[in-house]
């Protein structure tokens, strides 16, 4: 075989074979390819896109370029949970002791927060002594005995993608819905997820800004789903302002603490419900979503999804008080209110700007080396479709400094208000299964 040749029959719209996708994966892999062959398939596919066989070969290939975890010593259906990346996202806290709280095994790999987006094992190392490194045999225990354990990626899994997504990032070739399938499905069926659930975020924040490609995303993963023997369900949720109230790493456990509780945000809630309802039913422990729903309602209310929280903190060492007592969770030293510039009703929260005001105050990283203050960041003091007046608080910092000017102009650059009520999104748009 010759790239070039394949290059080519690519460019004139016909289909690749598996045999000729798996061959230019692992020549890539291995260095044989050289970028600047892969760089013009990538553009190709951009403009030819691919079907649906075309994008499960290339996420099959992918997925086989490295390590693949072997999760079948655990009993029962692994589902899996994937966002596209929101920001005050604390739905993995949330939704992974629930679940497991009914029953159903969660082994879970998670990442850490780059920019302006949040990462869950950062939430979770505000907790003191939180240990996301696990051995293979002690994961498998943990999930075997408590259904529920969440650690670091290990092994290095799909080397083909990490190349292909660094190579994309510099040709343009990013936002190709086949592209970002695959790469999105490799990385969830390597980690040895049987079912998965896909968070798709909509909104001119997000990576997908309008519903269309959102739902052509989605629909793409769960083709690939489909074709590779999985079940999966795409949620197309909105993001016209951050999932709760709270977006920094400590103040999102205590958030993610209180809906667990029972009296959490009203769209943290609901989005933990739904997707939650769709594992549980995927997992096999229920038979339709509806009966899903109730089990994990039951468990909020009669305290059994908080208690699973609980023991699952233990079981990775992390300090319990802490939990129990959340004033003794790391925080800030000064809380400062944003006023609003104008009095009206709030149209949007961009996500964006809030993100970026918590990481520049020390919640996130700028870059890979940063070191996290898992005290800080912001808390929004109203969500769209509120009326403020003009100098009311709109959201607060929680800072380890006095200057926050900057800030404070970032959330408020970041925040529609308009004379006229606003209309408030749902927040599911779609469920795609
Ligand atoms: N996230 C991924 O993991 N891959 C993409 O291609 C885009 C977003």
């Amino acid at each position: 075989m010759r790239m070039v040749d394949l290059i080519e029959k690519k460019r004139n719209g016909l289909e690749l074979t598996a045999e000729e996708i798996h061959w230019i994966i692992t020549g890539y892999t291995n260095g044989t390819i050289p970028d600047y062959q892969m760089s013009a398939l990538a553009m190709t596919i951009f403009y030819q896109g691919m079907t649906k066989a075309e994008m499960t070969e290339l996420t099959m290939a992918m997925v086989e370029s490295g390590d693949q975890i072997d999760l079948s010593s655990i009993a029962g259906i692994k589902v899996d949970k994937h966002s596209t990346g929101g920001v005050g996202d604390k739905t993995t806290l949330v939704l992974a002791p629930l679940v497991a709280s009914v029953g159903v095994p969660v082994a879970k790999m998670s990442g850490r927060g780059l920019g302006h987006t949040g990462g869950t094992l950062d939430k979770l190392e505000a907790i003191k002594g939180f240990q996301i490194e696990l051995s293979e045999e002690t994961f498998i225990k943990q999930v075997n005995d408590l259904h529920i354990a969440v650690i670091g990626q290990s092994g290095e899994l799909t080397p083909a993608d990490k190349k292909l997504y660094a190579l994309r990032d510099v040709t343009a070739t990013v936002d190709s819905i086949p592209l970002i399938a695959s790469s999105i499905m490799s990385k969830k069926i390597a980690a040895g997820s049987d079912a998965i659930c896909l968070d798709v975020k909509v909104g001119s924040g997000a990576f997908m800004k309008d519903i269309e490609s959102a739902r052509s995303l989605a629909k793409a993963m769960v083709d690939i789903a489909d074709h590779s023997g999985r079940k999966a369900a795409a949620f197309l949720t909105n993001m016209q302002e951050p999932l709760g109230f709270a977006i920094g790493n400590a103040l999102e456990i205590k958030e993610a603490v209180a809906t667990l509780k029972g009296h959490g945000p009203a769209d943290l809630t609901e989005l933990s419900l739904v997707i939650g309802s769709y594992m549980v039913y995927f997992a096999g422990h229920a038979d339709s979503v509806e009966v899903a729903r109730a089990m994990l309602e039951a468990n909020i209310a009669n305290g059994k999804a908080y208690e699973k929280f609980e023991a699952f903190v233990v079981a990775q060492h992390g300090d319990l008080a802490m939990i129990q007592n959340l004033d003794l969770l790391p925080g800030a030293a000064y809380v400062i209110a944003v006023p609003a510039p104008k009095a009206g009703y709030i149209h949007e929260i961009e996500a964006i700007a809030l993100g970026h005001a918590a990481m520049t105050l020390g919640a996130g990283r700028q870059t890979k080396d940063d070191t996290i203050d898992y005290g800080v960041g912001v808390v929004l003091a109203k969500k769209v479709g509120d009326a403020v007046a003009v100098g009311e608080a709109v959201a607060y910092l929680h800072a380890n400094r006095e200057d926050v000017a900057k800030e404070i102009e970032t959330v408020i650059s970041g925040i529609t208000i308009q004379a006229e009520p606003a209309t408030k999104l749902p927040l599911i748009y779609e469920i795609i299964d």
